[in-house]
């Protein structure tokens, strides 16, 4: 092969990571070849396709022989002779056009294993490169009830919060609260001539909802009353001591019920900082960017337009109407004075890299408003080009109901938050006392807490994150499959093989593992690739990929129990194998909590 430049920078390897470990012997084995013109991932070690073949195949090969044209199966051999695994896996053979496929030795497997169960983070070792991230998610509107629509932001976000934390990086979690805007006036005008208090202090979101539906709906057919809300929240942002005390109180009302769903859900945050507390900051930005030449005048409001360095597709300032570009700006002052969303989210960037300097903020926030971040980030970036803080919208689909369209309720509603977590509650706790009928109320509700809840975020964190999916109930709750119940009743199975051992007197701590049967090598390969899928789930954001890790290895624990005898074995067979049980449980308990799922000793 050429010697030219590039060489791979080394990787940072982790010590029971299979594939972090071949990745480095291939790496060390290109010390030397210029791959520049290659694209870094074809160069990867990944999980076979294919278990006949193999753990593990590296195809890079293909890409490097194009761009040195030469044959792949000349380049795989010289990689061959360069590399050295014998630690890892057996001498690969080249295969097909070129590829190298890699069986990984059991002596490596159960030396990770052994020191995996002495490690107190099953062998997950931290990122070489820890940063700090602030993320913005679940984000309710106050006045309103948390809908569906928020479900995925926050549980999709608290998964990716505890993931990114447990491999060290420091995270700032932050609730954009909408506690700010033009739907307040409405609000202040009913609460004004139409409170309920009899139903606010019963029903609050519901009575300030009533009442902004009812000033909403007299606006429409009758202008004063749009006046009436206007001079309302005019008078508000003026700070009205009366409008000032009504806003606080219909924030604290709404903080109330959000607080009560965030502690069912075990979800805590470290700020809650809301829209409105930028909002004295908003006059003065314009002002900045207007000066500054990053938003311009325009029809007597102020917007911040295309500024043409873009290809027209990547720009967030265009829109293609009808095979034409047109502008799409970002209006950030309105004519009549009033700031937007756009403002307040640059004026919480500000704030954001000011308080924290975080190398990234991520929004978790749902696919629909892509064309908003879009412009949002572009429009920092042109204010503060010496900025390297990145971005990421982490967006979601949206969650359809039996018809295919937007789950709604029977009578065309959003679906309450608080309703769908009763009910999956109730629905749980059917099930559990009719397998069941011996637990206490205590014991049975708690129980049917853990499931219920467990079903409704795994049925949110196992689907790929950018897609729609239906909402089934069945589905979700279900004791077999991809669904949250079995993982769970998985747990507890293996659990209670410990309770029998203990039972009979079985002395078990950490004893070691040595592998036998195929089936146990197999849940032995599975476990040892609890570090990748966290991984892979900090790729680009996707806690299904940890889900998917998840079920896998229930499904190699099940193949496992039912090939290979435990408590009934030889002393040291058995041990070695309620030590590979107890691995299994910890793996599963440690998984499950990154995803903001409990398990339970016995269900
Ligand atoms: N409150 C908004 C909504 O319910 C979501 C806010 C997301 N975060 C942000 N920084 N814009 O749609």
């Amino acid at each position: 092969m050429r010697n030219l430049c590039a060489f791979a920078p080394l990787r940072f390897i982790q010590k029971m990571n299979a594939k972090s470990q071949l990745q480095n012997a291939i790496d060390a084995a290109l010390h030397g070849v210029d791959f520049s013109g290659v694209a870094p991932e074809t160069l990867q070690v990944a999980k076979a396709t294919n278990p006949q073949f193999g753990d593990y195949q590296w195809n890079g090969a293909l890409p490097l022989a194009k761009a040195l044209k030469m044959k792949p199966r000349d380049i795989a051999a010289d990689v061959l002779g360069r590399l050295d695994v014998s630690d890892i896996a057996e001498m690969p053979e080249i295969a097909g056009a070129g590829f190298l496929n890699f069986r990984i030795k059991t002596s490596w497997l159960e030396n990770a294993l052994n020191e995996a169960q002495n490690d107190a983070r099953l062998g997950v070792e931290s990122a070489r490169e820890t940063g700090k991230f602030v993320v913005d998610f679940s984000s309710p509107n106050v006045a309103k009830p948390m809908h569906v629509g928020h479900i995925r932001s926050t549980i999709i976000g608290d998964a990716i919060v505890r993931l990114l934390r447990f491999k060290g990086h420091q995270v700032v979690t932050d609730n954009h609260i909408g506690d700010w805007g033009t739907a307040f006036g409405k609000i202040i005008v009913g609460w004004k001539s139409d409170l309920d208090e009899k139903n606010l202090a019963s029903d609050p979101i519901g009575e300030m909802e009533r009442l902004y539906k009812l000033i909403n709906e007299r606006a429409k057919s009758d202008a004063s009353v749009e006046d009436l809300a206007r001079s309302e929240t005019a008078l508000l942002q003026s700070g009205d001591e009366e409008n000032l005390k009504i806003w606080e109180r219909v924030r604290d009302l709404s903080q109330e019920q959000f607080d009560r769903i965030y502690a069912l859900l075990g979800i805590e945050f470290d700020v809650a900082l809301g829209e409105s507390f930028y909002n004295p900051r908003l006059p003065a930005l314009v002002d900045e960017l207007l000066a500054e030449g990053v938003a311009r005048e325009s029809e007597g409001a102020v917007a911040i337009f295309s500024d043409g360095k873009a290809e027209p597709k990547d720009d967030p300032f265009l829109i293609n109407r009808d095979g034409q570009w047109t502008d799409f700006p970002a209006i950030i002052r309105k004519r009549d004075g009033a700031a937007t969303y756009a403002t307040t989210d640059l004026a919480t960037l500000e704030h954001r890299l000011k308080e924290w300097a975080p190398d990234e903020v991520i929004y978790v926030v749902d696919a629909r408003q892509q064309g908003h971040f879009r412009q949002v980030f572009a429009a920092f970036k042109r204010w503060k080009p010496e900025e390297e803080m990145r971005f990421s919208h982490v967006s979601f689909g949206t969650i359809l109901g039996d018809d295919g369209k937007p789950l709604k309720t029977r009578s065309g509603e959003n679906v309450k938050l608080q309703e769908l977590l009763d009910e999956a509650q109730s629905r749980a706790l059917a099930i559990v006392t009719e397998k069941n009928s011996a637990y206490d109320d205590q014991t049975a509700q708690n129980i049917a807490r853990a499931v219920g809840i467990g079903a409704v975020k795994y049925a949110d964190l196992s689907q790929n994150r950018a897609t729609d999916y239906l909402f089934s109930w069945d589905k979700m709750l279900a004791t077999q499959g991809n669904a949250a119940p079995y993982l769970q009743i998985a747990y507890t199975r293996v659990r209670s093989i410990f309770r029998k051992a203990q039972s009979e007197g079985i002395e078990m701590e950490n004893a070691p593992i040595h592998l036998i049967e195929p089936s146990e090598i197999a849940l032995g390969k599975q476990i040892s690739r609890f570090s990748e899928a966290i991984d892979a789930a900090l790729v680009d954001y996707r806690p299904n990929a940890l889900c998917d890790y998840l079920y896998e290895l229930a499904g190699s624990f099940a193949a496992f129990y039912r090939d290979c005898p435990v408590t009934q074995a030889g002393a040291e067979v058995r041990n070695s194998r309620l030590a590979l049980c107890a691995l299994t449980a910890r793996v599963l308990q440690t998984g499950l909590g990154l995803l903001g799922i409990e398990t339970l000793e016995q269900m």
